[in-house]
C-alpha cells in the first residue's frame, strides 16, 4: 500500500523518568549531552532533559525505530537507574523540533560551573 494511504503516525513522543545514581558533575552532562545530541541527529530525534533534585526527565519524539534505537541507548547508561517504563504517544507535530536535546537543570550539580546552572543550561542549548 502506498504510505500516503495509511493512517500510521510518523512521529512519536517518549516519555520516561529516572533517578541519578549518583550527585553528577558539570562536566559528566555536558559529555552526555554531546554524546547524545550526536546520535539523536542521526536518528531524527528531538526533546528535552530534565534534571531536578537529582531526577531525570526526558521527552523525546521522532520517527518510531530512531526512538527504539536511541532509548535503548539510554536505557544501557550506568549513571542513572529505576527508568519507568516509557510512555509512548503518537504526535501530530514536534513541539521541541529546534532542540536535539535541550536541557534544564537546577543548581544541584554536584560541582557546578563558575558561572552556574543558570548559565550553563543556556550554554549547552543547541
Ligand atoms: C538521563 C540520560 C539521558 C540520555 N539521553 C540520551 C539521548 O537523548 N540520546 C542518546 O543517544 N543517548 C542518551 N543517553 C545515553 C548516554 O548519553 C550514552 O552514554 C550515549 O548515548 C552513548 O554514546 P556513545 O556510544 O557515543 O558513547 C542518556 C543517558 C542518560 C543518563
Amino acid at each position: 500500500m502506498s504510505p500516503i494511504l495509511t493512517d500510521a503516525p510518523v512521529l512519536y513522543s517518549l516519555t520516561y523518568r529516572s533517578l541519578a545514581v549518583r550527585p553528577l558533575r558539570h562536566a559528566e552532562l555536558a559529555q552526555l549531552l554531546v554524546a547524545a545530541r550526536q546520535h539523536n541527529q542521526a536518528e531524527g530525534v528531538t526533546g528535552i532533559l530534565l534534571f531536578l533534585q537529582g531526577r531525570f526527565m526526558q521527552y523525546l519524539e521522532g520517527p518510531a525505530d530512531g526512538l527504539d534505537r536511541i532509548f535503548a541507548r539510554i536505557q544501557a547508561s550506568p549513571l542513572h537507574r529505576d527508568l519507568t517504563e516509557p510512555l509512548r504517544e503518537p504526535l501530530a507535530q514536534r513541539a521541541y523540533a529546534d532542540w536535539t536535546m535541550a536541557f534544564l537543570a537546577d543548581a544541584d550539580l554536584a560541582h557546578p560551573a563558575p558561572y552556574g546552572a543558570a548559565a550553563l543550561t543556556q550554554r549547552l542549548k543547541s
